[in-house]
């Protein structure tokens, strides 16, 4: 029998430096799948029609990344629950032409922390603190709520975004709003059980991201979605006086696996050897 053949790839402005085409192709390749994954740039203004000459080139499914997480949304003609929370598609699955949205994120988030934790660890053991409110955050805010963290402090620069949040969030009473000024006061730190940076701060490239972590207890895991350089300074300034850290290349890697499972049936495993390409 002669597989079909499916094609897959992933949209957004820019997409040159993306990892997920070596992450499909290999597991296309080590799963002995019929199909190919490739990078489509496209900007704004092409959006709508780059997605219809996909449809027309016969895609069964493809990524979305920045900045189209959002406006691609319309284009759908079904949103499964978790992407209507989040409030962005990230993959789509393509059926008879018709376009169904959801949002892996979510999966990939809480699924590196748990592959990446100490045996200690556990969300519901205190509050977490999410540094950002955008569309990153947004997957890791429903992540920790589905997780069990009882209590979600949210710094962001701009307050009105992280209000913003709160009105797709499937439990809004866990959450607490603080100003950008407070993420590092005592008052802020000394329950926090897990902190997180979703924003693009200390990213190669980006402006450094400024978090003073003297009052944070040394138990509480520090996580960086960043994951390029893999070891942030804000990782590296945890693991130097002693907090669990876990990187962010795995968010990559677990929010790739449910994307691949609808468009080729096969849930695929994160090994060693591509964790290494995808370091490489
Ligand atoms: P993504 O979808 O990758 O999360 P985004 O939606 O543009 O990207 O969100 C970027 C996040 O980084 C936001 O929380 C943003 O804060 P604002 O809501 O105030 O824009 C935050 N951010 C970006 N630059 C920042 C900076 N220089 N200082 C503090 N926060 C910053």
């Amino acid at each position: 029998m002669t597989a079909h053949f499916i094609k897959t790839g992933l949209i957004g402005h820019p997409v040159s430096h993306s990892k997920s085409p070596l992450i499909h192709n290999y597991w296309i390749q080590k799963y002995g799948l019929s199909g190919t994954y490739t990078a489509i740039d496209l900007s704004c203004e092409n959006l709508e029609a780059g997605i219809a000459n996909l449809v027309a080139e016969g895609f069964g499914g493809f990524n979305v990344t920045v900045p189209h997480k959002v406006d691609v949304m319309s284009f759908c003609h079904t949103l499964d629950p978790l992407a209507k929370i989040v409030g962005a598609v990230n993959t789509v699955v393509v059926q008879n032409g018709k376009l169904h949205g959801t949002n892996t994120d979510v999966y990939g988030f809480v699924e590196n922390i748990k592959e990446n934790t100490p045996p200690h660890f556990s969300f519901s053991g205190g509050a977490a603190l999410v540094l950002g409110a955008g569309g990153a955050a947004r997957a890791v805010v429903q992540g920790l709520i589905e997780a069990g963290a009882p209590e979600i402090l949210i710094a962001n620069r701009t307050r009105a975004n992280a209000d913003l949040l709160l009105s797709t969030i499937s439990q809004p009473e866990k959450i607490k709003i603080i100003d950008w000024s407070e993420r590092q006061s005592q008052k802020t730190l000394a329950n926090i059980n897990f902190l997180v940076n979703t924003t693009a701060l200390g990213m190669s490239g980006k402006a450094p991201l400024e978090m003073d972590l003297t009052h944070l207890p040394l138990s509480a895991l520090v996580h960086d979605i960043v994951y390029a350089p893999l070891l942030t300074a804000l990782l590296q300034n945890a693991k130097n006086r002693g907090n669990p850290i876990a990187t962010g290349i795995g968010m990559l890697l677990h929010q790739a696996r449910p994307a691949f499972h609808r468009w080729y049936g096969v849930m695929p495993e994160v090994d060693r050897k591509l964790t290494d390409m995808v370091l490489a």
